[in-house]
């Protein structure tokens, strides 16, 4: 996609971003401007027309004040490992990037709370909570890199989801800054909250359209003390899509349950030079299975019954991780699925969500449409919560989202997945690339509420305006 050039920012604006943030954190030389064009969405390429790294709150109000008043189109930015787009200056503009606010303020080991800026990597804050004995579970692939700030802008999730929760079930209280520039809370910090409407929970998964988030109350829980993890052969994909609500059924609730087709492990398999893992070829899918608690043999009784449920599905041998080094192993593999297949020509990658019991005729129905497109069709993802994601090969219709093929595949897709009561984006944003196809899911009366809370947030429209609707 090409960039729209529209000029909105003058020397005298300049000027000010700069009198603001300081002259050394504003940009606008062609490689920091390219630097900042593409996020971790494939094929989308937009060059802002400045960078602008704001240290703290006041100069954020300070700068959004002045795009407020000269309508200059603000894109705010966090690590850029979004997979919607939901980060790119698609109208050029102003992109604020968060990555200087990168400091955790508080752990309340009274409280089991942690306030922190949103530009921390999620990974990080996980770590310094968990030295406490404590544990913020929603756990993206890309959580080495991606900023807790956006993962609270698109309500992310991960395998850990299954049993815990996603993002929107861990924040409190955020710190919001308007797009004209007002700094407020959302809400108070503590556990239960009754008191109006929930603005809290409005900000959280809503792209950065709304407010930018400038620091962020979250909830924490004990970290668990054992975990034990399984990675289990299945002869028929279907299966494994059945197998899933069947545990759940049986009485056990998983802390994770990720589903991987083989072709999709055969090759993350190569691509980090596993050889430990076996796979034998009558294998069509795995799914890997973990679960969590205070007492290992506790958990080994959950691991013994949950295998033997496994039994009325056509299984292979149940590979058991014995140790930390497996363990990692298994999920360094599952982590880098998308990396890999991505590599390998699996374009686009989608985020599709049904009711958990709905997985099986999900699984039947992209493979029926797999076929029917000429496309091959691989699945992978967080089959406890009904989330698989969905990739496609085929040459010539690879390279863009908009080619008319790509867009009738995505249009059946999506119809199957409203079909079976699910929706569009599990955990991944609508952001620019989803946005044509909310039709499907939403009627105009849904919309149109939508638009007009954003036109509340923003009347002028500037903050990463055109994500998620068109307004
Ligand atoms: C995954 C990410 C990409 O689950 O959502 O692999
Ligand atoms: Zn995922």
């Amino acid at each position: 996609m090409n960039q729209t050039h529209c000029k909105n920012i003058t020397e005298a604006h300049l000027f000010l971003f700069k009198q603001i943030v300081g002259e050394k954190f504003v940009f606008t030389d062609e490689e920091s401007l390219a630097n900042y064009a593409h996020d971790e969405t494939e094929n989308l390429h937009y060059l802002p027309e400045i960078v602008v790294k704001p240290r703290a709150v006041e100069e954020i109000s300070a700068i959004l004040k002045i795009c407020n008043d000269a309508k200059i189109p603000v894109t705010p930015r966090g690590a850029g490992t979004g997979l919607s787009g939901g980060a790119l200056p698609h109208l050029g503009g102003l992109l604020l990037s968060t990555e200087r606010m990168n400091e955790i303020l508080e752990i309340d080991e009274r409280n089991l709370q942690i306030t922190t800026e949103p530009g921390v990597i999620t990974e990080v804050l996980q770590n310094a909570v968990k030295e406490k004995g404590l544990f913020y579970p929603p756990d993206p692939a890309s959580r080495g890199s991606c900023f807790i700030g956006g993962n609270i802008s698109e309500n992310s999730g991960g395998p850990k989801a299954v049993k815990y929760g996603v993002v929107k079930d861990y924040v409190l209280n955020l710190q919001i800054v308007l797009p004209t520039g007002e700094i407020i809370w959302t809400g108070a910090n503590v556990l239960k909250n009754s008191t109006g409407y929930n603005l809290t929970q409005l900000i959280v998964g809503s792209e950065g359209t709304l407010a930018i988030v400038t620091k962020i109350v979250l909830r924490l829980i004990p970290l668990p003390k054992y975990d034990l993890l399984m990675l289990v052969p299945f002869r028929k994909l279907e299966q494994a899509g059945e197998a899933v609500s069947k545990i759940f059924q049986a009485g056990f609730v998983p802390s994770a349950m990720e589903l991987v087709e083989i072709n999709a492990l055969k090759i993350v398999n190569a691509f980090v030079g596993n050889n430990t893992i076996p796979i034998t070829e009558d294998t069509e899918a795995h799914l890997l299975i973990e679960v969590d608690g205070n007492n290992k043999e506790v958990l080994m009784t959950e691991m013994e019954t949950i295998s033997e449920n496994l039994l009325q599905f056509d299984i292979g041998e149940i590979y058991f991780a014995e140790d930390a080094q497996q363990k990692e192993e298994l999920w360094k593999l599952r982590r880098r699925v998308a990396e890999a297949v991505k590599l390998s020509g699996y374009s686009i990658e989608e985020d599709t969500v049904v009711p958990r019991a709905a997985l099986p005729a999900l699984i039947r129905g992209v493979k029926e449409l797999g076929i029917h497109f000429d496309f091959k069709v691989v699945c992978y993802g967080h089959a406890g919560d009904g989330n698989l994601h969905i990739r496609i090969n085929k040459e010539g219709v690879k390279n863009s989202q908009q080619s008319p093929e790509m867009i009738q595949w995505l249009r059946a897709l999506f119809q199957l997945v409203k079909k079976l009561g699910g929706t569009i984006s599990g955990e991944h944003g609508i952001g620019l690339i989803q946005k044509s196809y909310m039709d499907i899911v939403f009627e105009e009366k849904q919309l149109e509420l939508m638009r007009k809370i954003k036109t509340v947030f923003d009347p002028n429209n500037i903050l990463n305006a055109g994500k998620i609707f068109d307004n």
